[in-house]
Parts: C-alpha cells; sequence; structure tokens
C-alpha cells in the first residue's frame, strides 16, 4: 500500500535544525521519511541520517524512500528507549533531534489498525502492533469508571468524560466491548443530542483519549526530550512538532526546565547552586503552519512547533 504522509512545517523544520554536510540527525519518529529524506540530502555526502520508528508499516515505507546504508540506519523501536537505542547502533553524539509526534495519516487512515472511528475494526491502537502493552479494548474492559474518566477528560479534553465511561461500564456488563462500531455508538448514546450537532466526529476526543493512554505518550515523550538533551552536542538543537495541547505542554516545561541557570535565593549574594543552563529556547513562542500550508494540509492544523539549543561549553 502506498505511504501517504504530508510532512508537516517541513521548510521550517530543515531551517532550524541548521543542516549542514557532515551532520549527525536522529528523526525520532520516522512515518514515511517525508522530514527525512529531505534531512538526508542536506547533510550528504558524509553526514549520518538515524531514523526511528515503532511502527513496522512506517520503517518498511521509509525503507523504500531513503537511501539505505552507511550513511542513512533506520531503528525500530519506541524513543522512549533513546538511550539504549543510540547505544546499541554506536553514534557518538547527536546534532539535531526531530520528534514529530503522534500518529501518520497512513496509521489513521488503516482501519485494521483500531485508530480509526470511521470503520467498524478491533480495538488495538498500539503503534507498535508488536508490543505487549495493553490494547485499547484491554482498557475499556478493564479499567475503573473512575479511571476511564480520567483519561478521557484529561488526554481528551471531552466534557461528557463520566457520561461516557458510565455507559462503557454499563456496557461491558451484558458483554465485552471489543470493535471500534461499538465504542462509537456507546459514546453517541452518552453525548446528548444537542451537544453532538455541532463540532468534531463525537467519538474524536474519545478515541485520541484512548490512543494516548495505549501508548503512554506523554510519558514516553517526557523520557524521550530528556535523553536527546543528553546526547546533543553543544550548539545542536531539538526540534519539536506536537499537535495537542498537553503534549506541547511537556515540550513546553522541559525546555523550560533545562534553560533554568541558577536557582538560588535572590538575595544570596553569590551563587551556592552552581546550576548553569543546559538548553537555550530558540523558540518563546511555538512556530505555527500557514493557512496556506494547512489549506494544503488538514492535518497541520493544530503543529506547534518549538526548538532549543544545547549551550555551547563556556
Ligand atoms: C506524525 S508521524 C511522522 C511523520 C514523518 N515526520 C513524515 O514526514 O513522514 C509520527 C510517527 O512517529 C511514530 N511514533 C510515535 N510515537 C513514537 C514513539 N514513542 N517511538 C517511536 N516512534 C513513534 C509513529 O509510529 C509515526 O510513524
Amino acid at each position: 500500500m502506498e505511504y501517504r504522509h504530508i510532512p508537516v512545517l517541513l521548510a521550517e523544520v530543515t531551517q532550524q535544525l541548521s543542516l549542514h554536510d557532515g551532520s549527525i540527525i536522529v528523526d525520532c519518529t520516522l512515518g514515511g521519511a517525508g522530514h527525512a529524506k529531505r534531512v538526508a540530502q542536506l547533510i550528504a555526502p558524509t553526514g549520518i541520517l538515524v531514523g526511528i520508528d515503532q511502527d513496522d508499516a512506517a520503517l518498511a515505507a521509509a525503507a523504500d524512500t531513503l537511501p539505505l546504508g552507511q550513511h542513512v540506519v533506520l531503528l525500530k523501536g519506541n524513543f522512549g528507549d533513546l538511550d539504549r537505542l543510540l547505544a546499541e547502533a554506536s553514534i557518538p553524539y547527536v546534532d539535531g533531534f526531530l520528534f514529530d509526534l503522534g500518529v501518520s495519516s497512513p496509521q489513521l487512515d488503516v482501519a485494521g489498525r483500531g485508530f480509526t472511528y470511521q470503520e467498524d475494526v478491533p480495538l488495538d491502537m498500539r503503534m507498535d502492533s508488536s508490543s505487549s502493552q495493553l490494547t485499547a479494548a484491554d482498557i475499556i474492559n478493564t479499567y475503573s469508571e473512575q479511571d476511564l474518566t480520567r483519561v478521557i477528560r484529561e488526554y481528551g479534553e471531552e466534557r461528557w468524560a463520566s457520561r461516557i465511561a458510565a455507559f462503557i461500564v454499563a456496557a461491558r456488563g451484558r458483554h465485552q466491548v471489543t470493535t471500534t462500531g461499538e465504542l462509537v455508538e456507546l459514546i453517541k448514546n452518552a453525548i446528548p443530542a444537542a451537544a453532538r450537532r455541532t463540532g468534531p466526529h463525537p467519538a474524536r476526543r474519545t478515541f485520541q483519549a484512548l490512543r494516548m493512554e495505549v501508548n503512554h505518550e506523554l510519558d514516553v515523550l517526557e523520557h524521550g526530550l530528556r535523553s536527546a538533551i543528553k546526547w546533543l552536542s553543544p550548539g545542536g538543537r531539538i526540534v519539536v512538532i506536537s499537535y495537542h495541547s498537553l503534549e506541547d505542554g511537556v515540550v513546553k516545561r522541559v525546555f523550560a526546565e533545562e534553560s533554568v541557570g541558577c536557582i538560588c535565593p535572590p538575595d544570596m549574594p553569590i551563587c551556592r547552586c552552581g546550576q548553569e543552563p543546559v538548553l537555550r529556547l530558540i523558540t518563546r513562542k511555538p512556530v505555527v503552519p500557514t493557512a496556506e500550508e494547512i489549506e494544503g494540509n488538514q492535518r497541520a492544523r493544530s503543529a506547534r512547533l518549538r526548538v532549543a539549543e544545547k549551550q555551547k561549553a563556556q
């Protein structure tokens, strides 16, 4: 199957990574290599591109697009395991990291993956289908009503979270909820008709929440960013594109924490903490796509790009 995904903020990403021949760049969310292909061209002939993805279909698509060899290396894995992945691949240091978070268009569009509310398929939602993590069906059928409410409210920002959770718990008392179609029906029944008439598909927020819970997306993001900062060479940059306010919040917080210097009380005459900032913020406000880009690619509409640079030695 053709892997169709339009890279978001492509020009901004390549410009912010300040690419040159010889750079070592890690794309932690390779997908169909939309960004990575351009990056590989801009760091050739001596640069090294490392592409990571946890999804076999993405890796296969990227392998068809990229000139694999000594200078382009693909790794299957979760960027939450960045330390292990980079050490095993004998990468000495990294000049630039890209995180283009979330799911790709094909993951959403291929019904069998269970991310879509448009078709009736098994509720899965694992980005790595070979992993042993809980599927969306496991979560729906085993979490307490309170935990379901929390997940749907927090990650989906869904105001009807507690009603949806109550409907799920009542339904699973009769029989297990195992397909996307069954869940969509429950959500539609739980949300009052008047509230369903406007806005996005009524299941969109709950599906997004489940996907984030299944893949532990926020925890893994924080872990991945902290590791990436350690691997960066002085002057190297991290570029992150997020599509959800909670993800953007994690990026903003981690960048802010790592760019703080002395934390001694203001009345302390000399610094005793010795803390030096590790990062320098390049974007104080996130970069967003132009109206023209959103017109051509609806999936870009919620994108927010943030950049930070590793401090050079003082
Ligand atoms: C938005 S897509 C990236 C698209 C890519 N930049 C392109 O232009 O083709 C996100 C990709 O990251 C992968 N991904 C998401 N979270 C991941 C994680 N924690 N570890 C590894 N891969 C992840 C997904 O499987 C998906 O293929």
